[in-house]
């Protein structure tokens, strides 16, 4: 397959694979592991509220959490007003993001009633004044990530796309559903064709929505005509994911599945990882919510999950851990696993 190239801003990045933004996931664990797993291009934080950037809310300093093992990073802020998103960018930049993106795209209550994310897709002028605002205070490139549009059928993401553009953005994702449907349905990549057919040539476009494998992978490319691919939920306990595409581009030949035992291996790797960043206390519990997308498909998947609720610390997960490898030592392959 041919691989498109994926530049940003004059941010040359070696795979146009991107780690989706994840609230509770895309923590600096989480990124650390995709990008030593090989494959990823960019990878998204955590978003932030750049209400609570603009006026100081202490745990925002605690998300800050990159270093140069997970970067490039985008920096994703989510606000409803101009000035504020400005200031948040601004913060973001001097710690040391390397890209700043705004959230257009996030249907969820708490922040679409606060009148941020996709419910400004109801309203496009505020998209513009955001878009502006940030674009006149931002150094480094500034990308934007949305849906087709807040109501079902009612697509707003070409004029979207067009003011994105005027104000300066330097690149768009597009998430290939309506922020009505939530997760509901599949995502429209012949919208997200349509977007790219449209929209200006010079500015990259990163398809999302539904990237799970080889096959989605090579079809949302040849669909969508999009230079970067964003993966969000097939990454969940399957950070390899991002190698495995690559691998898949470069020979045409879609990589075995991993065996249980590399499975658990990995796992452990996030462990430890988790075990560095945030002590040990923490990285138990945050392993614990990890541990149920690793064994997905496992055939003692139920056994794993009751042994693993019962840990308190990180040795006693790796312990679990172990144990399971024996059990699995036959190797299991797991099936694909569905989103
Ligand atoms: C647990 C979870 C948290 C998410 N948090 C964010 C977020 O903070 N910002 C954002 O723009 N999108 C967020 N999304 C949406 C994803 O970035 C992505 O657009 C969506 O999951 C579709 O891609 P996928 O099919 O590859 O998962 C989230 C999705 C999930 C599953």
């Amino acid at each position: 397959m041919k691989l498109p190239s994926l530049t940003i801003g004059g941010l040359s990045l070696s795979s146009p694979l991107v780690l989706a933004p994840m609230a509770g996931v895309t923590n600096h664990s989480m990124r650390v592991l995709c990008k030593r797993l090989g494959g990823c291009g960019l990878v998204s934080s955590e978003m932030f509220s750049a209400c609570a950037i603009r006026f100081r809310d202490p745990k925002t300093p605690g998300m800050v959490d990159w270093t140069y093992e997970d970067q490039p990073l985008s920096a994703q802020l989510f606000g409803g007003d101009g000035e504020t998103c400005a200031i948040a960018a601004v913060y973001l930049q001097e710690q040391g993001a390397d890209i700043i993106d705004i959230n257009f795209g996030c249907p969820v209550p708490k922040v679409a009633r606060s009148g941020s994310g996709a419910s400004i897709l109801k309203e496009l002028s505020r998209a513009e004044e955001i878009i502006r605002r940030v674009r006149s205070v931002c150094r480094v490139p500034l990308t934007v990530k949305t849906r087709l549009g807040w109501y079902t059928g009612q697509p707003t993401v070409f004029e979207f796309v067009r003011i994105a553009s005027d104000c300066g953005a330097d690149a768009v994702t597009v998430h290939g559903r309506y922020a009505q449907q939530k997760y509901a349905g599949t995502a429209d990549w012949d919208m997200i064709a349509r977007v790219r057919e449209q929209m200006d040539s010079r500015i990259p476009l990163i398809a999302n929505g539904d990237v799970t494998d080889p096959a989605s992978f090579e079809k949302i490319i040849r669909i969508t005509g999009c230079q970067g691919v964003m993966i969000g939920r097939g990454a969940l306990g399957r950070p390899w994911i991002f190698r495995d595409l690559m691998a898949f581009a470069r020979t045409g030949a879609a990589p075995e599945p991993l065996k249980a035992p590399e499975i658990l291996e990995i796992a452990r790797m996030h462990n430890r990882i988790l075990k560095d960043i945030h002590g040990d206390r923490r990285a138990a519990k945050e392993m614990r919510g990890n541990i149920i997308h690793y064994i997905k498909g496992f055939e003692n998947s139920a056994r794993i999950r009751n042994a693993i609720m019962q840990t308190r610390s990180t040795e006693e997960i790796e312990e679990v851990l172990n144990e399971a490898d024996r059990f699995c030592k036959s190797g299991i392959v797991v099936q694909k696993q569905s989103l």
